[in-house]
């Protein structure tokens, strides 16, 4: 179906461009990009600078009159995009690194010329229908049944949000609300319980086991406690992986105590989800499919360019019920019975055309490819806690899991105390930082300070990996002969 053409165009061209400009830049732009991803693994994991000096550079007023385009896209480039950290580098391992397949990269470009707003089938029925199609690979991949359905959003804060609100209006819209979620749940979560008007007393930490998942008994305690005392569980969350440590609580129990609780399992993905399209990663995330929703990040795990996160839900309706509503000026939106409008699972009414990144990049590569990238990743991490095991200077702090590693200098035969420990290991970190090309980052673990190493980029060598627990051990070894 198309709609016939008309008109001699318009405008005065201020802002317009001809062809020829417009291919010269973006093949400027395009050789821009492509050597900096070809001279990344040379280069340091991590740019920064202070806002004074970023200020003298960069603080201008807006020109009135036309710069070269070429110059501008050069100190785009040059100047200002280098400085920041590069988490797609090799040997980027702090918080959640992300390295993009460059036909995902290539899809935002061609999105934005594409200029679609994707809020309504009216609006993008094609890339509507490429969203259904990749929510529908979610689904398939979760194991959830054809009820199911979704949205992609921003990332993984907005799908977390997306689902709270799912399951407050499930739970009717409840005068005094309660939610549940461990003490290592991302802070995402925590701000989407306020967003979603939860008074701080009723968000509910519940404490963690030695392996850091949630303990069942205190849930269910606390639970009990609340509903004694007048207020109305929404929704319990569960980690599938933590973003301290990958730990995934116990789906299977919290699904079995939810379900006959009646109350609304939200599982947050944002990390560990997408290990679901292996083997290793099916097993441990086994039960993910009997909750309510899930959500997922596909700028973490999945290769692609922010911002693309996935909320699911085990029947779409609660989504639609939650946000679909009626406004006048989108009245010639409706389009019927399965011609979903997105705008009506979700936050967003302009929204970009996320699912062609994911589609993309799955056409050009195949899944085999992307499951042993993620497999790749677990591979990388098990080999850490292989190589802290066999060392003398380093201890693991809980197993790795969801290609996350958490380990801390600590040989097993010098006690020098708690405070002493986090000392050495903070000097350790820092010198990772200021001296070697590679980025970690560290964590709490229930108090105990931690170097943390997430090794999910597919470009990321046992090499690279291993010259950089080499350099720990030899920076760790240093610290402890210092403190002797
Ligand atoms: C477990 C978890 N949940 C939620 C988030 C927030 O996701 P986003 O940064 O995509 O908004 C993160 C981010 O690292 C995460 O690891």
């Amino acid at each position: 179906m198309s709609k016939a053409k008309g008109g001699d165009g318009g405008g005065d061209g201020h802002l317009s461009m001809s062809p020829e400009q417009m291919l010269e830049l973006a093949r400027q732009t395009a050789e821009l990009v492509v050597q900096r991803i070809e001279n990344l693994p040379g280069e340091g994991a991590w740019e920064g600078e202070f806002r004074r000096e970023l200020e003298d550079r960069l603080l201008k007023p807006p020109p009135e009159e036309s710069r070269s385009a070429s110059q501008v896209i050069e100190e785009a480039a040059r100047e200002i995009l280098p400085v920041a950290l590069r988490l797609d580098h090799p040997r980027c391992f702090g918080f959640i690194p992300s390295q993009p397949t460059w036909p995902g990269v290539l899809a935002d470009f061609m999105i934005a010329g594409f200029n679609i707003n994707q809020c309504s089938w009216l609006t993008s029925s094609g890339p509507s229908q490429l969203e259904l199609v990749v929510i529908d690979w979610f689904r398939r991949w979760i194991g959830y049944p054809e009820s199911a359905g979704g949205l992609l959003t921003s990332g993984g804060s907005a799908a977390n949000l997306d689902a709270l609100v799912a399951a407050r209006e499930a739970a009717n819209n409840p005068e005094r609300a309660s939610l549940y979620m461990s003490d290592q749940s991302h802070s995402a979560l925590v701000k989407a319980a306020r967003v979603i008007g939860i008074r701080p007393e009723c968000i509910r930490m519940i404490p963690t086991d030695g392996r850091f998942r949630m303990d069942m008994d205190a849930l269910v305690e606390t639970v009990a406690e609340d509903r004694a005392a007048g207020l109305s569980p929404i929704a319990v969350c569960a980690n599938a992986g933590t973003s301290s440590s990958g730990a995934i609580d116990s789906l299977e129990a919290m699904a079995d105590y939810c379900e006959a609780q009646s109350i609304w399992l939200h599982v947050d993905a944002a990390h560990g989800g997408f290990a679901i399209v292996t083997e290793e990663g099916k097993k441990i995330l086994s039960g993910i499919e009997r909750a309510d929703s899930v959500a997922l990040d596909a700028h973490k795990w999945f290769f692609q360019p922010y911002e693309v996160g996935g909320l699911m839900v085990k029947d779409v309706r609660t989504l639609e019920r939650a946000f679909a509503g009626k406004h006048d000026i989108l009245q010639d939106t409706v389009w019927g019975a399965d011609h979903p409008n997105f705008s009506d699972r979700g936050l967003q009414l302009s929204r970009s055309v996320r699912a062609l990144k994911v589609w993309m990049s799955v056409q050009t590569f195949g899944m085999a490819a992307f499951r042993r990238a993620v497999s790749h990743g677990m591979d990388l991490a098990h080999r850490i806690e292989e190589y802290v095991e066999d060392s003398s200077v380093l201890e693991m702090l809980t197993p790795a899991v969801l290609g996350i590693a958490c380990f801390r200098v600590r040989p097993a035969d010098t006690d020098l105390g708690e405070e002493v420990f986090e000392e050495i290991n903070r000097t350790v970190l820092a010198r990772v930082f200021w001296e070697d090309r590679a980025f970690v980052s560290s964590t709490l673990l229930h108090g105990t300070f931690a170097l943390r190493m997430c090794v999910i980029n597919y470009s990321t060598t046992w090499n690279d990996v291993h010259e950089t627990l080499e350099v720990i051990s030899k920076f760790g070894t240093e610290s402890l002969i210092r403190t002797d």
